[in-house]
């Protein structure tokens, strides 16, 4: 019986949502938490077995990857869905992954990517890129949207951040749309973050000259209209217990904080206690090319 199995990697933005669908440059990294995809050939139509996850767009992104027939499709993931962390780009390069398992092929970096985008259609229009670039790759990445699309590997901070959940998911497609309708009043914020990334870039190993950015891109991102009250009062509890900096990360409209601190078990018990699930994330490692 065939078989295939494949992994995608979650991400975090460092610094550049939004502004990266405009072609400015981003920075993300990937985090040891991700989805895995396991095909089984069937008869009959293809069909998702995934009791986690429920949406309409899924079949669609399956399907588009591995056929209308012939495959029961297990999808694992331990990402938070909604929430800023990359969860369809992971299920996309984990899905292209399986596939070219299952057909016993080698598949390059540029091909998952390239395969992945095209699925990751399916969910937010749209897409930058970005977060397929990272959930194949791995690692932390310079990324700019092409032509020609840029992907550079990136110094990986040697410390971890950690991620607080806001409780609620936004919907990526809806707020990309709604930077769009606010263009081009917004193109001076969008160029502001675009901005900040050499000087994150130029950070990334040094949390004390980092913080600080975060927390700019937070105000930024704020101005832009796609932060959330909550959100605003994570970077605020991050801070009251002396992170570096903090951030909402992804599209926003709910999601997660990131923050870079000192302190990362004090910080993740803080946000457990005000009520907030919290964790410690590490970044994932640099994918060899098949
Ligand atoms: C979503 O993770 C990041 C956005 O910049 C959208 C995109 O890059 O496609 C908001």
């Amino acid at each position: 019986m065939k078989t295939g199995v494949g992994h995608g990697f979650g991400k975090l933005i460092l610094c550049g949502e939004h502004a990266v669908v405009y072609g400015h440059p981003a920075l993300a990294v990937a985090v040891n938490q991700g989805a895995t995809v396991r095909l089984r050939a069937v008869e009959g139509p293809t069909h998702v077995v995934s009791p986690s996850i429920d949406d309409p767009r899924l079949l669609e992104a399956v399907i588009s990857i591995v056929g209308e027939s012939g495959w029961a499709v297990t999808i694992e993931s331990d990402l938070p869905i909604g929430k800023g962390m990359g969860s369809s780009a992971a299920i996309a390069v984990a899905l292209v992954r399986a596939f070219a398992h299952s057909q016993g092929q080698s598949i390059s970096l540029d091909d998952v990517y390239a395969k992945a985008y095209a699925a990751e259609a399916a969910f937010h229009g749209t897409p930058s890129g970005l977060d397929h670039a990272v959930a194949s790759r791995g690692g932390m990445l310079w990324f700019e949207r092409g032509p020609p699309t840029v992907m550079r590997p990136a110094p990986v901070p040697p410390f971890p951040v950690v991620v607080i959940d806001s409780g609620s998911a936004g919907n990526t497609k809806d707020m990309v749309n709604g930077v769009l309708s606010r263009r081009p009043a917004v193109d001076p914020i969008l160029a502001a973050i675009g901005d900040l990334v050499p000087k994150v870039h130029a950070a990334l190993l040094d949390p004390a000259s980092l913080g600080p950015l975060l927390l700019e891109n937070h105000g930024l991102l704020k101005d832009l209209g796609v932060s959330t009250p909550v959100l605003d009062q994570l970077v605020d509890l991050a801070m009251a217990h002396g992170a570096h900096g903090a951030k909402m990360a992804g599209a926003g409209g709910g999601g997660v904080v990131l923050a870079v601190t000192p302190s990362p078990e004090g910080l993740v018990e803080a946000a457990n206690q005000a009520g907030f699930a919290s964790f410690i994330a590490h970044a994932a490692p640099i994918q060899e090319p098949a």
